[in-house]
């Protein structure tokens, strides 16, 4: 049993969240609830990134006090998060007042090292981004690529962090732990990065007065992201225990996975592991970096009025099948599309056609033929069905493990199409007018057990669903020692079949 503790990122809580936070976040849920059925004791880390000029804004431009707005806003997360089946385990808010503290224990750890000194930042700052750019990382007139605004230019004495003292020492990490970065080409592009030579970067602000004040020299706040970065450490907090460093490093720390979008690495591939160094901490096993999501193979943006509404489509069409398809259909790491009727067609085929019928029609045989009663039998090793479950779990477990989500889902749903053209061949209905019983109860029980199995391993992807099928088949508790071919029990089943997943219709705007 081994204990984890994965994250998301903290969102900014500027706007409502978006289908790219939900994405982030489903993807970490379906590893959560993976480790979970292992057996492994997780923590799942989400929460959301509250202070910083562009929240402020955003507060100001709604005649607001921030702290309402982030209390809004965060709440709008929470309540996105219940709809998606998010089961996270802490939500950190950097504006928790136990985040003062430790934020303060780490900032004086760093400057003790000798790695903050005072200086002039000049350059020019994108507040979507919250970051500094050098001119040659500019469009024309200095508009920012990602947020295709102006940036705005700075000239104002900051404190510095000395990121320029661990370029060899991140160098030297990245060596000795190739996994450390994923998947492969987004660490070759952090590689090329750093060899470029690392700059120290500022991590105070003049004039920005929500945030977290300097602890050595209050009339300046911290910069917003070495504020959010240490949220995951606050998050470590046992609830009970006092906010200290030490007491948030004792059980969690170092972090297994940081879960993030590929716009985002630097900052917890470079900046982070660095500002761990100089703290002399341990750091996170893995980084890994998804790729982003268009709609209709178009990016997405307000100007555009493509916006996909993570409410709307898990209000319409349910947790289960919002999570599958950007589960199944994306390969982590690379970008994706969302297209409405494809949605709608792939669950559909996958989950009301494939495994939930297949559930359906099976327990209506069971029902007609056996009088809900599970057959007793013995199936033989090399029978199809049962020969392709027992490797199912290894393989399923590999993919999970190493983050190839939609393998592990592709391979789930190999067994359940082969359920399906199994029963189609053993023809129980022909065996039964026949009174040959045998071929009816191996072929009933090879696939309902093959139902429950796929249920079973498709649980992080699909709990709710899983839920339903394993209650039906008997089951009110699973782990994973429930993968061994042949667990379902013989004997009469509690209930009635109901559909387990009624299939879905596209909305029409
Ligand atoms: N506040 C910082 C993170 C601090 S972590 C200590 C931040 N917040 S964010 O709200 O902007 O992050 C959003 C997350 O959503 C990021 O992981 C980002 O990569 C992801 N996405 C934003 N747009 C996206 C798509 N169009 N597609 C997929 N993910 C995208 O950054």
């Amino acid at each position: 049993m081994a204990r984890l503790a994965l994250t998301t990122p903290l969102y900014y809580v500027n706007g409502l969240p978006h289908v790219g936070s939900a994405y982030t976040t489903m993807v970490a849920d379906a590893i959560a609830r993976f480790h979970r059925l292992r057996g492994d004791d997780v923590l799942f880390i989400t929460g959301t990134d509250e202070h910083g000029q562009k929240i402020q804004r955003t507060a100001e431009a709604k005649a607001i006090p921030p702290q309402e707005h982030c209390d809004q806003i965060a709440a709008e997360f929470d309540r996105l998060w219940h709809l998606l089946s998010i089961s996270y385990d802490r939500f950190s808010r950097t504006t928790n007042p136990r985040h003062l503290a430790i934020v303060k224990d780490f900032f004086q750890r760093v400057w003790d090292n000798g790695d903050i000194y005072e200086g002039q930042q000049q350059g020019w700052y994108c507040v979507g981004c919250e970051t500094f750019y050098d001119e040659t990382e500019l469009l024309e007139g200095h508009v920012c690529a990602t947020h295709l605004k102006p940036c705005e230019w700075r000239d104002e004495p900051n404190y510095f962090f000395r990121l320029s003292r661990y370029q060899a020492a991140l160098e030297a990490h990245y060596a000795a732990q190739p996994a450390f970065i994923q998947p492969d080409f987004r660490r070759n592009e952090v590689l090329n990065f750093v060899q470029q030579g690392l700059k120290d970067f500022s991590i105070s602000r003049a004039n920005v007065t929500w945030g977290i004040p300097l602890p050595n020299d209050p009339s300046q706040t911290l910069y917003v992201w070495f504020d959010a970065l240490l949220g995951y450490v606050t998050a470590l907090l046992d609830p009970e225990a006092e906010a200290s460093l030490d007491n948030a490093l004792a059980t969690w720390w170092p972090i297994h996975t940081h879960l993030i979008g590929k716009d985002i690495l630097r900052f917890h591939a470079v900046y982070w592991p660095a500002m761990l160094l100089s703290a002399r901490l341990p750091l996170p096993q893995r980084v890994f970096g998804h790729g982003f999501l268009t709609k209709d193979g178009q990016k997405m943006g307000k100007s555009l009025g493509n916006v996909l509404d993570p409410f709307a489509l898990a209000e319409r069409y349910g947790a289960d099948a919002v999570r599958y398809y950007f589960l199944k259909e994306i390969e982590l790491g690379r970008d994706g599309d969302f297209n409405e009727s494809r949605f709608v067609q792939i669950v559909n085929a996958d989950l009301a056609n494939d495994l939930g019928n297949l559930l359906n029609r099976t327990l209506n045989m069971l029902k007609k033929y056996c009088d809900y009663v599970v057959p007793q039998v013995e199936i033989a090793a090399d029978h199809p069905l049962r020969s392709r479950a027992e490797t199912l779990p290894n393989t399923v477990a590999a993919a999970y493990q190493s983050l190839r989500i939609s393998e592990a889902a592709g391979a789930i749903l190999e067994l359940v199409q082969a359920g399906n053209r199994y029963l189609d061949v053993a023809a129980p209905w022909t065996a039964y007018k026949n009174g040959d019983q045998v071929t009816v109860a191996v072929s009933l029980y090879s696939v309902l057990e093959s139902v429950r199995l796929a249920a079973l391993l498709l649980s992080p992807i699909t709990p709710s669903l899983s839920e339903r099928i394993l209650n039906q088949l008997g089951y009110t508790a699973w782990s994973w020692e429930q993968t061994t071919w042949g667990h379902l029990p013989s004997g009469a089943l509690a209930q009635p079949p109901q559909p387990v997943f009624p299939r879905l219709e596209l909305a029409t705007v």
